[in-house]
């Protein structure tokens, strides 16, 4: 009987221990990662937070920009804020925005070509319906069609917002693609849906007579 009660309370404990806390909120990793620790611990500071580190006189753990310093251009843009506009972020007060705030050129559409050639195609495949993706070569079956009657009605916003920040399996390119390529992408993504859409009235008469 002693062993029996013994047996239990330590039962117990460990029934306890190891479900009772499940659905507690920490910011350690879970207890898992110490045995299969991945990059889950790793020494570092976290932003703004204090330090002990007495090289840092001020105790914080992130430095102050030199007096003086500027934000840079990044990409062909002049936006240079980092303020919530349209452009930044693809909404507005009310929601992803229906198109492109930035003005659409010739220019625009081939570089949105290049960028998507470079940074799109790989998956989503020359035409956007992603049939000619390596990626879907090799097996990777989820690729969206971005000739989809889904993506065709999407506003322009939410893409820009795929695109920064992925989708499900997709990742964000918010790191390699600067805002200004990211709008200029949707301007040859829509030019690859129209290639498919587009009906005969939406030839200029001219042009229909000669391909006649
Ligand atoms: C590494 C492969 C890969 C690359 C590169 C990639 N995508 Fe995707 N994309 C995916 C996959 C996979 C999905 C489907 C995600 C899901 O819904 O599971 C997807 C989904 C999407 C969608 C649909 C999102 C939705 O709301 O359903 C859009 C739009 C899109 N991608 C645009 C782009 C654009 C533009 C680029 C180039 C900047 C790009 N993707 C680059 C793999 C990729």
């Amino acid at each position: 009987m002693r062993y029996f009660l013994t047996l239990f309370v330590l039962a117990v404990i460990g029934v306890v221990s190891a479900l009772g806390f499940r659905g507690d909120k920490s910011r350690k990793p879970p207890r898992m990662a110490e045995i299969f620790p991945d990059l889950n611990i790793q020494p570092k500071l976290r932003p703004q937070t204090v330090t002990k580190f007495d090289g840092f006189a001020d105790g914080a753990s992130s430095r102050v920009y030199p007096v003086g310093t500027v934000a840079q251009k990044v990409g062909f843009l002049d936006n240079t804020t980092w303020e919530d506009t349209a452009i930044n972020t693809g909404r507005d007060a009310k929601g992803f925005v229906d198109s492109n705030p930035v003005p659409v050129t010739s220019e625009l559409l081939k570089r949105g070509q290049e960028r998507f050639n470079i940074y799109c195609q790989p998956c989503h495949g020359a035409q956007g319906d992603s049939a000619g993706g390596i990626v879907k070569k090799l097996g990777a079956t989820s690729v969206a069609n971005l000739q989809d009657q889904r993506i065709v009605r999407m506003n322009d916003g939410e893409i820009f917002n795929t695109i920064s920040y992925g989708k499900n399996t997709m990742m964000g390119y918010a790191g390699q693609v600067p805002v200004s390529d990211r709008w200029a992408i949707i301007v040859y993504v829509r030019a690859l849906q129209l290639s498919r859409l587009g009906a005969k009235d939406d030839v200029p008469a001219p042009v229909l007579e000669k391909l006649k």
